[in-house]
């Protein structure tokens, strides 16, 4: 059978990149004293998801809450995570946006073994940038991460800006059944082909809101994170203007974002600045309008009877730069990436004579949305199992980047980026789906869409880009190692649309 090659060969490229780490320019690999200590537990729980009358929900998730617990320290603090994996298969933690070295960036088969079950592995690392991070599983994590295991991981600057609250929304979707139960569909053709899995119960920091407490003339610092395998949020904040001061942990200029809309990908963050202008007792509803047409209400902000002032703070609301090198355009070497797919794992799936059904066009995300929770989706049933689906990626993928489907978990470099100088990579999304793409160990400026330069040349660590969008990063690959280039619609992920690129 395959499994025992590719497990010997895995271990093989484990090594490899483990050796690569030992150079570490962010951070020093030696255990220190004086750092935070966590410990996280993988395991099965039951959680309450859904607002009675519905029952509470089996999930999987760190020390017995979804999300697991928010881990939060001091910039330039060092943090020692023991991970003790209670789950009956193997699974690692990738620390999400946070700049840490190789050997710690918790890619099974990549970065360091896989933790078996019963087992555990301790991660090391500084909190070198301040920001909104999060924490979850690389191991099957269409599976892993859509059963609930994830977490927000806050790194406060040493002088936080001036808010009344810090607010954390960990977003995420779920399938449902109508006995609040996960459908346990995971890797289904349809939704690796499709949008991903997008569920049909949205949560906030794990459960459906009812509502939010707020005060009039009150600040808040709203951290979102999505957590969710595929969903790509929206958020209209009924009649209040979101100042976004942070993507993906990194500060931006603030800024009221294009068009009104908070929009984030998957594994996307923004901190936003909100003040709370609506009066009291007054009651206004946050909604999702990422799809036009397919609109929701998410949650009501309802306002208390008294104020907490009549004026607007003018306290300011920029927040410090982290130390991230500056690219240097002039001098950048330049990689085109291309991604494709959809397609051409359709016309795949129609020679082995499997059902079609539509290809193209855009992706109904709430297709089985609340209203429609327990019923089948459309397709989702006959399109097959997670089997099938590794048996088309070895028959070429469902997704590729520049033509090339990663199979199973062993991958060689895609390419190598000189280690300390600067580099644009030009992505082109030749598909007809969004794809947020994810590099790990490295944030990058999006310096341009289309052609077009953008206003903030914001830093980010995952990148949305729309169908048949052109994109440009810019960064300076600091990072020794081998690491992953991938998107983080996690179907798509395991239906091939994942690389790897090596700093050296
Ligand atoms: Cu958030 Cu490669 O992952
Ligand atoms: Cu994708």
């Amino acid at each position: 059978s395959r499994m025992p090659t590719l497990t010997r060969r895995a271990f093989i490229a484990s090594g490899a990149a483990l050796s690569a780490g030992a150079m570490l320019p962010l951070q020093s690999n030696a255990r220190a004293a004086g750092a935070r200590e966590f410990r996280l537990r993988a395991e099965q729980g039951r959680a309450r998801i859904v607002p009675e009358p519905y029952g509470d929900t089996s999930v999987w998730c760190y020390d017995g809450s979804v999300p697991g617990p928010e881990l939060r320290v001091k910039q330039g603090e060092r943090l020692r995570i023991t991970v003790e994996n209670g789950l009956a298969e193997d699974t690692t933690v990738h620390w999400h946006g946070v700049r840490v070295p190789n050997a710690m960036d918790g890619v099974p088969h990549l970065t360091q073994a896989p933790i078996s079950a019963g087992k555990d592995f301790v991660y090391e690392f500084d909190a070198v940038d301040a920001g909104t991070f999060w924490y979850h599983p690389h191991q099957r994590s269409f599976e892993q991460v859509g059963r609930g295991l994830y977490g927000a991981l806050i790194v406060e600057e040493p002088e936080p800006i001036r808010v009344d609250r810090d607010i954390v929304w960990v977003l995420s979707d779920w399938r449902l059944t109508e006995a609040a139960d996960i459908r346990d569909d995971f890797g289904n053709m349809h939704d690796a082909m499709h949008g991903g899995r997008v569920g049909n119960a949205v949560t906030i920091n794990g459960r459906i809101p009812e509502a939010v407490a707020v005060r009039t003339g009150e600040r808040i610092r709203l951290r979102l994170i999505n957590a969710a395998n595929a969903r790509i949020f929206g958020l209209d904040f009924g009649g209040h203007e979101p100042i976004i001061v942070a993507l993906d942990g990194q500060p931006v200029e603030p800024h009221a974002p294009d068009g009104g809309l908070v929009v984030l990908g998957p594994a996307m963050r923004a901190d936003i600045i909100l003040d709370m202008t609506g009066n009291p007792g007054s009651r206004v509803t946050v909604q999702d309008r990422f799809y036009e047409g397919l609109e929701y209400r998410l949650v009501d902000l309802v306002y208390a009877d008294t104020s907490v002032r009549d004026k607007t703070p003018d306290w300011p609301i920029a927040l410090p730069p982290n130390p991230l090198p500056e690219p240097d355009l002039a001098t950048a070497i330049r990689h085109d990436i291309t991604f494709n797919g959809g397609m051409m794992g359709a016309m795949v799936m129609q020679e082995m004579g499997g059902s079609m059904g539509e290809s193209e066009g855009s992706p109904n995300p709430t297709e089985g949305m609340m209203g429609n929770m327990g019923k089948d989706s459309s397709m989702g049933g006959m399109m097959g199992n997670m089997g099938m689906m590794m048996d088309m990626m070895h028959k070429g993928g469902i997704w590729f980047i520049n033509g090339v489907a990663a199979e199973g978990h062993v991958m060689e470099p895609m390419f190598t980026l000189a280690r300390d100088r600067s580099h644009v990579i030009a992505m082109t999304n030749a598909t007809a789906w969004h794809h947020p793409i994810h590099l790990h160990g490295h944030s990058f400026r999006v310096i341009s869409r289309n052609g077009q330069p953008t206003r903030h040349r914001e830093w980010q660590d995952t990148v949305l880009m729309a169908p048949r969008e052109k994109v440009e990063i810019a960064f300076v690959a600091d990072n020794p190692g081998d690491w992953m280039i991938h998107c983080h619609i996690l179907e798509h992920q395991a239906a091939g649309m994942m690389g790897v690129f090596r700093v050296a």
